[in-house]
């Protein structure tokens, strides 16, 4: 067999994209090494979201040419976000790259290396097809996937929200859904090969159901039918958008048992002013009022979040607005980020008039503020008893095995005959940063699976 290197970049979407595609060659005869000097195919999966993540790409091309020089053969591939965007233009920068692929034809990755390796010519495979129905087709063999308890599966891709800053709806292209029943599938063969979790994934889970299927399903329906797929423990989504969060949706967190305790909600940032401005389609009260319905509906339930700062225009004060808005939610984690101006997006055409040095400043307050809001939640948790998935072996000193407890936090913990897929309850004994650590609970176990 033909060996493939694969490296990814960027978000869950991407691995998950990674992960077809090695399954996809798989088929074509290519094993998965970690090593690039024995490749006969290297792969990077590439993200394009915020400048630093693009150059980093670059510099790794770089490095990449001597092992091309030493191997003609080899044939080197650029996939993901920054094909999409760049396309041919990357032959340009990359001259010894031999295939861009963008991520709507993850479905044609065997063949194009195919074609490659019969004309040994450069490959450019980034046009949309909007006819395309989104399907991710089932194969022979794919018990190579070896899911483990916690498993991710696509339900839509692409975006058509068009945030002022946001390129991904150039790269992902417009919201597919695809079909349910497809779905149900997939998630029934992942439970029969071990996984208890499941995770649905897509840019923007909560347009599900409104574009691309021929029999339309609500997402909450969906929800409410994966609920009911026997072997299913636990049900999580992620990214959701605020404008397409219905009441129904909410009602899902209340009534579906197996909905884990915890949504990551996006909300950029805490002024109105700058909301607007990113297009975001919903004003800081309604982001709070969505957060009160919810937590009225579902007490206990943990939240999490996307923020920039520094976006252009943004006063001190408007930024203070986001730090006010964290404080009000209690976000128990947030991923945090520094306006970075994207090509071809509205934002990019606005002066970048934040000196770095204070966009710096305000990220760093940002992630200050929100250790202390993880640091008082981390609190409440210890003494107390929280339920966990057991994920793998963790090699962290004094704690055999890691995992998630309901509400998303990370979690280390020891106990006797603890294996993966194991629900557990642990008694929290300490915590550092957003991970919880104990040792199983005396008292209660939720029962070996
Ligand atoms: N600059 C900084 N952060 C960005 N994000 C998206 N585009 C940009 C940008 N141009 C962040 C948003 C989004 C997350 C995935 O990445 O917070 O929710
Ligand atoms: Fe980007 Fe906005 Fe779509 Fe999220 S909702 S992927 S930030 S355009």
């Amino acid at each position: 067999m033909k060996e493939v290197y694969l490296d990814t970049y960027g978000c869950q979407m991407n691995v998950a994209d990674s992960e077809r595609m090695e399954l996809l060659l798989f088929h074509s005869g290519y094993t998965r090494t970690h090593e690039k000097e024995n490749a006969d195919l290297i792969l990077i999966n590439t993200c394009s979201i915020r400048e630093k993540a693009e150059q980093k790409i670059f510099s790794l091309f770089g490095h990449l040419k001597p092992l091309k020089e030493k191997n003609p053969d080899l044939i080197l591939g650029l996939t993901g976000c920054l094909a999409q965007q760049e396309g041919e233009r990357l032959l340009g920068k990359v001259p010894h790259l031999d295939l861009i692929l963008g991520p709507d034809h993850v479905e044609n990755i065997a063949h194009a290396v195919d074609c490659i390796r019969e004309t040994g010519k450069p490959m450019v495979w980034n046009m949309w097809d909007e006819r395309k129905n989104y399907s991710i087709p089932k194969l022979e063999n794919s018990s190579l996937r070896h899911p483990g308890a916690s498993a991710f599966v696509n339900i839509i891709k692409g975006c058509d929200k068009f945030c002022s800053f946001c390129v991904v709806p150039f790269t992902r292209g417009r919201e597919k859904s695809r079909e349910a029943e497809e779905i149900y599938n997939e998630i029934r063969q992942l439970v029969d090969q071990g996984a208890k979790e499941i995770i649905l994934l897509g840019q923007n889970v909560n347009a599900y159901g409104k574009r691309g299927m021929d029999r339309p399903v609500a997402f909450h329906e969906l929800l409410y039918d994966i609920a009911e797929i026997p072997g299913v423990e636990r049900l999580r989504f992620t990214t959701s958008y605020p404008r397409d969060f219905t009441r129904e949706l909410v009602l899902a967190y209340r009534d579906i048992d197996i909905l884990m305790n915890h949504l990551h909600l996006p909300v950029q940032s805490g002024n109105d002013r700058i909301l607007s401005d990113m297009r975001r389609g919903h004003t800081a009260q309604e982001y709070l009022d969505l957060v009160a319905m919810l937590k009225s509906e579902t007490p206990g339930i943990s939240l999490s979040t996307d923020i920039i700062v520094g976006y252009p225009g943004e006063t001190e004060e408007e930024f203070q607005d986001t730090l006010d808005l964290m404080q009000q939610v209690g976000f128990s984690s947030s991923f945090m980020f520094a306006y970075s101006p994207r090509p071809g997006t509205p934002a990019a055409l606005l002066p970048d008039s934040v000196p770095e040095p204070a966009k710096h400043e305000r990220l760093q307050k940002t992630i200050e503020h929100q250790a202390r809001l993880t640091e008082t939640q981390a609190q409440c948790f210890l003494g107390k008893d929280v339920e966990v998935l057991i994920e793998g072996r963790s090699s962290k000193n004094g704690y055999e095995w890691k995992g998630r407890n309901p509400e998303y936090w990370r979690m280390l913990c020891s106990g006797p005959s603890i294996k993966v897929g194991d629900r557990v309850k642990i008694r929290v004994e300490a915590f550092s940063g957003h991970t919880l650590m104990g040792k199983v609970s005396k008292e209660e176990f939720a029962g070996a699976l």
